[in-house]
């Protein structure tokens, strides 16, 4: 029986998301009770890379629950830009902190590097998915998202009086990269008129006409919600070409703003346009992201205590569960069909070029 105290690492990765201390929370205290030492990295990978730590003895959980942010910062660094170099560091600091185990908590490009991590040098990991954009696979949702949603359908619901006031079509743009699910939950919870998701390229002059139709039906304001990673076309012709940065990631964003002056230009209905950016993964996490995520750190935490590494903890059907971590970073999850056709007369259009 190894009956020295099991040192246990955490980081949290990429763009922060609501629930971030919670997880932290419910990891820790189920590890400090099972008399495990904690370990956190700075601003996620980078902390690694660079051996900055910070401790997490006599910090007070309770407390940090009800936080927003994440106490041990984050940053998008990934060992696996610069292989070469960063794995051999993450590595060493690693065997220089003497950890037994490391929890990953992040999304897919924190949890891919955790994967590879795990399956090419046998670093003993375990994940825990979060982020606003719901985009993991091998999990029913993120923690993070629904914080984003309520935000994103309070901001509609309140510029629904504006927009009434002056006869405007207000034009919103939510996160979500690549997929549509804040997008689309906050858009049909406000009552948007039009919801443009990256799932299905939107045409405008669609848009125009059914807006143009609830004109003339009588309706004084609309609402549309936009997707920040939407793909827009007009007379066939995409408005919204993809351009990489110097990471080969996608640049996105913007769409709201074309889609209002589109709409402006086509059918002459006054427009304006709102990016509620990272307000939607600022401040607070609602009370179900708390809970979810004091959940999944929990059950990170037994995986730990009884060694089962390169595993997830997940939502599957309501129930914290555990899933393989390849599983959640083999693929991105989008809308799924059923919640386009659910929904379908919300979305413009169905089909699209
Ligand atoms: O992945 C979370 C997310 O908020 C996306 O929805 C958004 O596109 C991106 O991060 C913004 O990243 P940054 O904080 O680097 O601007």
């Amino acid at each position: 029986m190894d009956e020295r105290r099991l040192r246990v690492g955490v980081l949290t990765g990429g763009g922060d998301a609501p629930g971030l201390n919670a997880a932290i929370c419910g990891l820790g205290r189920r590890l400090l009770a099972a008399n495990c030492e904690l370990v956190g990295f700075r601003d996620g990978w980078r902390g690694l890379i660079v051996g900055a730590t910070r401790a997490l003895d006599g910090v007070d959980f309770q407390r940090l629950l009800v936080q927003g942010g994440t106490l041990l910062g984050s940053s998008g660094d990934n060992p696996y830009r610069d292989p070469d170099i960063d794995v051999p560091k993450v590595l060493a600091n690693l065997r220089h902190h003497a950890l037994d185990a490391l929890v990953v908590i992040g999304g897919e490009g924190t949890l891919g590097a955790a994967d590879r991590l795990h399956r090419e040098h046998g670093v003993p990991v375990v994940a825990i998915p979060k982020t606003i954009d719901n985009d993991l696979e091998a999990t029913d949702f993120t923690f993070g998202f629904f914080s984003a949603v309520e935000v994103a359908t309070r901001a509609m619901d309140d510029l629904r009086s504006t927009a009434e006031s002056h006869g405007r079509v207000m034009v919103v743009e939510c996160m979500g990269r690549h997929a549509g699910w804040i997008t689309a939950y906050a858009g049909v919870a406000a009552g948007a008129e039009g919801i443009l998701v990256p799932e299905q390229p939107a045409e405008l002059e669609e848009l125009c006409h059914n807006l143009e139709s609830l004109r003339a039906a009588g309706a004084r304001s609309a609402l549309v919600a936009v997707a920040e990673g939407v793909r827009l076309y007009e007379h066939g012709e995409c408005l919204s070409p993809m351009q990489k940065d110097r990471f080969g990631e996608f640049l996105i964003g913007g769409a709201a703003e074309t889609v209002a002056r589109c709409i402006e230009r086509r059918i002459g209905w006054e427009s304006r346009h709102l990016v509620l950016g990272h307000l939607q993964r600022a401040g607070q996490p609602i009370a179900f992201d708390r809970l979810f995520a004091l959940r999944l750190g929990a059950r990170a935490a037994r995986l730990v205590l009884e060694r089962r590494f390169g595993r997830m903890a997940a939502m599957r059907a309501g129930d914290i569960v555990d899933v393989e971590i390849a599983a959640a970073v083999a693929d991105r999850k989008v809308l799924p069909g059923h919640f386009l056709e659910r929904y379908g007369s919300f979305f413009l259009p169905i089909g699209g070029p």
